[in-house]
């Protein structure tokens, strides 16, 4: 295997910038969870604005923030309407049962994008005794396993008026929004203002080393923060890693934009290779995820091969690969790939 390495499993292995560990050091600190750490209330202060809502609550990770906003919106018992492929159905160990005890009812969709009549057909009959009380609504977006899909905000428009007239919430799993945003035009608080809660990560596309962000109002701020304190979420000097998200929002938003072409342009470069099943066109932000089919080899084996290449990728199953782009991978890696891919798939 070659030296140096062009890693496209996933934007979380972005390292903190020079700029970012300066300001872990000189970060001005407190007790946060007794409230007084000036550089935690900065973040939090900055969040709450840039998504248009009245607070937020820095947390150690994606999946906590999730998790978290499902247990203030939901009783045990009730049931919440999730997307067949999100994180929250599969990736959160489960733990809108262990840590809600609610039940999900997953919609299987290619796009992320749950039609509004399919919800409809979903909701349960809550004066039937039968029956679990339908209680939220969970959205992706972008849309991690479907390929970093963006959900139109014309559907979010009527989804919200949906929800709004069957008293459901909106929780947004907005761990790549920013990517949408870059990709859209449209402000994060735009889509914010169509959702209840918004989680949304610093520690991706944004290079943070640690954290992410639930956004709200202050009524669902003030229980999210009690459940994170049950979860053991409360951080006491959590300064010194508050201080480089803050560099995150400040400076790494706009450049999300480039993450999204080169993405794109892996695509592009990649899509006719044999036993590759990949329309460039649904590649809208900074990941790609292919389909394989005889002659090309199963995931591991293509992955394998890339890694022998200096390239890696991300074998999901054994029919699907994902690539991501990030803040630590430039042009020469993305030829990188493609030639690699070309090399590989070629034969
Ligand atoms: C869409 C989505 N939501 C939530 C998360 C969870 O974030 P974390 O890894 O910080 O728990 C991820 C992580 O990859 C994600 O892709």
């Amino acid at each position: 295997m070659s030296e140096r390495v062009s890693d496209f499993r996933s934007d979380t292995v972005t390292r903190p910038t020079p700029e970012m560990r300066k300001s872990m050091a000189a970060a001005v600190v407190g007790d946060d969870v007794l409230g007084d750490d000036p550089t935690v209330q900065e973040l939090e202060e900055k969040s709450a604005k840039m998504f248009g809502k009245d607070a937020a609550l820095f947390v150690p990770s994606g999946t906590m923030g999730n998790e978290m906003a499902i247990n203030v919106w939901s009783r045990p018992g009730d049931e919440i309407i999730v997307e067949a492929r999100s994180h929250v159905y599969l990736y959160e160990g489960a733990g809108t049962a262990v840590i809600s005890g609610v039940q999900v009812c997953p919609i299987e969709t290619s796009d992320g994008v749950m039609p509004i009549d399919k919800i409809r057909a979903s909701l349960r009959d809550s004066t039937d005794i039968h029956c679990p009380r339908t209680s939220l609504v969970c959205i992706e977006n972008t849309h991690n396993i479907l390929g970093g899909r963006v959900l139109p905000i014309d559907y979010l428009r009527l989804l919200r008026a949906f929800t709004s007239e069957h008293g459901l919430r909106i929780h947004l799993d907005g761990a790549r929004l920013f990517n949408a945003s870059c990709a859209t035009g449209i402000p994060a608080a735009e889509y914010a203002a169509l959702a209840d809660s918004v989680m949304f990560c610093l520690s991706k596309g944004l290079c943070a080393p640690i954290g992410s962000m639930l956004v709200g109002d202050s009524e669902f701020i003030e229980r999210a923060s009690r459940v994170r304190k049950m979860l053991g979420g409360g951080m006491r000097q959590v300064g010194v890693i508050a201080a480089p998200a803050i560099i995150s929002l400040d400076s790494m938003v706009d450049r999300l934009e480039f993450d999204n072409e080169r993405c794109h342009q892996i695509a592009v470069g990649i899509a006719e290779l044999p036993g590759l099943l990949l329309d460039p066109k649904t590649v809208e932000t900074n990941i790609l995820i292919a389909h394989l089919e005889p002659p090309a080899p199963s995931a591991g084996e293509l992955c394998e091969a890339l890694e022998a290449r200096g390239v890696l990728g991300l074998p999901l199953g054994d029919d699907t690969v994902r690539f991501v782009t990030h803040h630590d991978v430039d042009a020469d890696d993305v030829a990188r790939l493609v030639d690699a891919m070309r090399e590989v798939l070629r034969g």
